[in-house]
């Protein structure tokens, strides 16, 4: 016990000191499962969020807004497969993963339960997903796992591009026909709030944030990140002229910040507990794409046993 008490005390020693904790250093178990936890669930994040855009990539305007918006999803793909590999350095197989997130007992965020109805979603998802994304993976990059923290630098230079793909979309169609301008401000109005809400519940019910700050996998609180978010926001949402959905948003003299409304918080946790628009369609299509890949997975392992010479398994 005596022995236990020394290993998590240098360990904590070893992060307060702003130390990287890499793979074969010894870290507490519930360091372990916090960091599962947390990067297989942004993993799956990244993978079902393809599908609301996936959606809209055979009736994209233009062939060069179907260029873009192609590589905007293979990003996202890519970030789950750097992210996937980033938790198996902890010691979780992939097929533990996804089997976990088919069996409800792993999340993806709750952003990605919305349905992307019109092309100006494809632009709002850019500027306010992939934004609230940037303000959250700027902090994770300099969390103190390093597999995690490597990958969000690479994943934080694509969120830029997927960013600014977005808004361009948004400030063109805010300063197009009437009835574009009409089509962004309905997209504005139904991404806001869930946008806020990706950043997790507030401060004052987050039960993993405790940890996580103690260990530096987080940096700043869900608050904290959700103001920076809307401060960045209201400025760019003035630029391009288009109205936020928030009557209480005003701007706060004494604390430099834009202090909003009431975030629906029973909404939030209906739809991280599956009752969201499109959470059933979302896991059918994860399933079903599942599935569909078995041969792929089966004749990767079996060309991989013979160039090792071992059956496959
Ligand atoms: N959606 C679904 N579940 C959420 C959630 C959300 N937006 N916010 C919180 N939760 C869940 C948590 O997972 C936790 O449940 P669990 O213990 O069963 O996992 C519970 O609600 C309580 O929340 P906490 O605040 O205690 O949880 P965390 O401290 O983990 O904070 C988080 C939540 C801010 C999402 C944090 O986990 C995080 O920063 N994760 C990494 C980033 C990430 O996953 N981003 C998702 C978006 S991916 C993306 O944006 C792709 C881009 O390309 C568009």
């Amino acid at each position: 016990m005596e022995d236990l008490a020394k290993l998590e005390q240098e360990f904590q020693a070893r992060i307060d000191r702003g130390e990287i904790i890499e793979p074969k250093d010894w870290m507490p178990e519930r360091y372990r499962k916090q960091l599962i936890r947390m990067i297989s669930q942004h993993a799956h994040s990244e993978v079902v969020g393809m599908l609301p855009e996936g959606n809209w990539i055979s009736r994209a305007p233009s062939l060069r807004r179907k260029k873009v918006l192609l590589a905007k999803v293979q990003d996202e793909a890519g970030h789950g497969l750097y992210l996937y590999c980033a938790a198996e350095t902890l010691g979780i197989s992939r097929d533990e993963m996804i089997d976990l997130l088919h069996q409800g007992k792993a999340k993806y965020s709750s952003i990605f339960n919305y349905p992307s109805l019109t092309w100006a979603d494809m632009g709002t998802i850019g500027w306010f997903v992939d934004g609230a994304a940037i303000v959250n993976q700027t902090m994770l990059a300099k969390g103190s796992y390093g597999p995690y923290a490597r990958a969000m630098i690479r994943i934080c230079k694509e969120e830029s591009f997927h960013k600014k793909q977005g808004y361009e979309i948004v400030a063109n169609m805010a300063k197009g026909t009437p009835a574009q301008r009409k089509m962004v401000q309905d997209a504005v109005n139904r991404w806001w709030w869930p946008s806020l809400m990706m950043f997790g519940p507030p401060d004052n019910n987050s039960p993993n944030s405790a940890e996580l700050l103690k260990w530096k996998v987080k940096k700043n609180t869900n608050d904290e990140l959700r103001q920076r978010f809307v401060n960045m926001t209201v400025k760019q949402a003035q630029a391009v002229k288009l109205t936020l959905p928030d009557p209480d948003l005003k701007y706060n003299e004494e604390t430099g910040n834009w202090d909003y409304g009431q975030i629906d918080w029973d909404e939030f946790w209906n739809v991280v507990k599956g009752n969201g628009p499109m959470n059933r369609e979302r896991m059918e299509a994860h399933r079903k794409a599942h599935d569909d890949g078995a041969w792929v997975r089966e004749a990767a392992r079996a060309y991989h046993a013979k160039k090792s010479g071992r059956n496959a398994a």
